[in-house]
């Protein structure tokens, strides 16, 4: 069988079906099998792996096709909102490939690294100066693992203070990995309803935190509906007041960035997700970054090792007695810190500052142009999102699900769907700062003209079932999918 003749779903038996005797993808000069000859008995394969056999273009074919049946933010515009996908600039892959960075070694002696430990320095400043926080720590290898550094920070900072308060105030809007770490650092979670317009309700803080068993609140700002916690100020107020922390669930900073610093309103600690507002990998949770801000009087509890300055030489210390500990190999992921490094001094002051209003812009755009088709729970300005609902849609039969299905059709990735949890059949939009006006109209043309297909008579069986029929694979079982992962080419 050809390549050409390859249809899809692809099975993995097909790259067994390009498999031809005898051709190879590589040859090896004589003088490597003299050498393949001096392996000893004990340490060499006694059959051969039962791999197809195919040339080298054959194969780098097969997978460059494979490729191109993802979707990719190089092919198009992702809208996720909350856990956004953001194209990561070019600039950034230039130094992250520099041999004199990729060959560093974590164990090399501080002495040695002085220009790595140089730039983690400034890029500690950068964000020290964005978000107005005393220490930034860059060790946190993604999100949920800034939050897990600052609830172990709030847990010390209450036993340093001989406090066994216990509980974390948590909205209910928040992002699943707020409770859940919450609830692994040992806090008892106490979730908080969103008032009418979306937001924090400071009455019922004020009321938690009288009962005296409060050690913090964990908010998102803004929040995941896309909207600004405009008491956050007075709400932080109220949590020192009572002996609590404040803790900021910065994912969304990017709509920050550049007009308000969370340090300013009185946050105690935040996480930057470094995927979602410096454009680096995201990491699936692993190998990205999360770097943690801190206000002066939990600096102290920073994890180790914590990079010192004297005069004009770094080091890594490792001796400090409040520390919560070391919380990651090494100092977390150098790659991650270069990349945001880059991609903040490439932007400098100036292109910083412009960070926060794209991002805002866009997302008033999309609210504003397709207000007219979508129902709008919470009907006003927003800052880096937006959520609709499938609410009129639902009217005709159509789904959320049915409408991100269909987005497919036309090319598009979907939105975040169903969630933020307290909106039914959420639809999230998120266009980020990094995508032009241009895209973004045709983004919300497609949406129109979705939300115009299920006015018709019949419109879900017309359009909708089936869909997406434009790609290779139409709906997949999902759960499926997550628990019978196949990994490798035979599995
Ligand atoms: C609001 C919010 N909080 C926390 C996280 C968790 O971050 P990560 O996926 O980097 O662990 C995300 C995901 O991007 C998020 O959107």
């Amino acid at each position: 069988m050809s390549l050409q003749q390859i249809s899809w779903p692809l099975e993995t038996d097909q790259l067994n079906s390009l498999s031809k005797k005898g051709h190879k993808g590589f040859s090896i000069s004589k003088s490597d099998f003299e050498a393949a000859d001096k392996i000893p008995d004990s340490l060499s394969r006694k059959d051969l792996l039962p791999l197809p056999e195919c040339s080298e273009l054959t194969i780098v074919r097969h997978f460059t096709r494979l490729s191109q049946l993802n979707y990719s933010i190089d092919g198009g515009m992702y809208p996720l909102g909350s856990c956004t996908m953001k194209y990561n600039p070019r600039i950034n892959e230039v130094s992250g490939s520099h041999p004199l960075f990729a060959r560093l070694h974590p164990l090399s002696p501080c002495s040695t690294v002085q220009g790595a430990l140089e730039l983690m320095w400034n890029l500690e400043g950068l964000l020290k100066e964005i978000s107005g926080f005393e220490r930034v720590t860059l060790i946190p290898a993604a999100g949920a693992q800034g939050e897990y550094v600052g609830l172990q920070i709030i847990r010390s900072y209450m036993k340093s203070k001989g406090s066994k308060k216990n509980k974390i105030l948590i909205p209910d809007s928040a992002h699943g990995t707020n409770p859940a770490s919450a609830a692994v650092c040992g806090f008892e979670v106490v979730s908080l309803k969103s008032n009418a317009e979306g937001l924090l309700d400071k009455e019922a803080i004020l009321k938690h935190c009288q009962e005296g068993d409060v050690a913090g609140l964990m908010v998102t700002n803004p929040n995941t509906l896309g909207l600004f916690e405009k008491e956050i100020q007075t709400i932080c107020t109220i949590m020192h007041d009572h002996d609590a922390l404040v803790y900021c669930d910065g994912a969304n900073m990017n709509a920050m960035v550049g007009l308000t610093r969370p340090g300013d309103a009185g946050v105690d600690i935040m996480h930057f997700n470094q995927h979602k507002t410096f454009t680096t990998p995201h990491g699936g949770g692993g190998p990205g970054c999360g770097a943690v801000g801190v206000c002066a009087k939990l600096v102290s509890f920073l994890p180790t090792p914590i990079l010192e300055k004297t005069g004009e030489s770094f080091k890594l210390n490792s001796n400090a007695p409040q520390s919560i500990g070391p919380i990651k190999d090494f100092q977390g992921h150098f790659m991650m810190m270069l990349r945001s490094y880059t991609y903040i001094r490439e932007l400098g002051a100036e292109g910083i500052s412009k960070i926060g209003r794209h991002a805002v812009l866009l997302a008033n755009y999309v609210r504003v142009r397709l207000s007219e088709s979508f129902d709008l729970p919470y009907p006003r300005p927003c800052m880096h999102e937006v959520v609709f609902s499938d609410k009129r849609q639902q009217k005709n039969g159509v789904k959320t699900l049915d409408i991100a299905k269909r987005l497919l059709d036309f090319g598009f990735h979907p939105p975040t769907v169903y969630f933020p949890l307290i909106v039914p059949g959420a639809i999230m939009i998120e266009p980020t700062e990094t995508e032009s006006l241009d895209t973004v109209e045709e983004f919300c043309k497609v949406m129109e003209q979705i939300a115009k297909e299920t006015t018709e008579e019949g419109s879900h069986a017309k359009y909708f079932v089936g869909s997406p029929k434009t790609l290779p694979f139409s709906k997949i079982d999902e759960t499926k999918a997550a628990r019978d992962l196949k990994l490798t080419w035979n599995s």
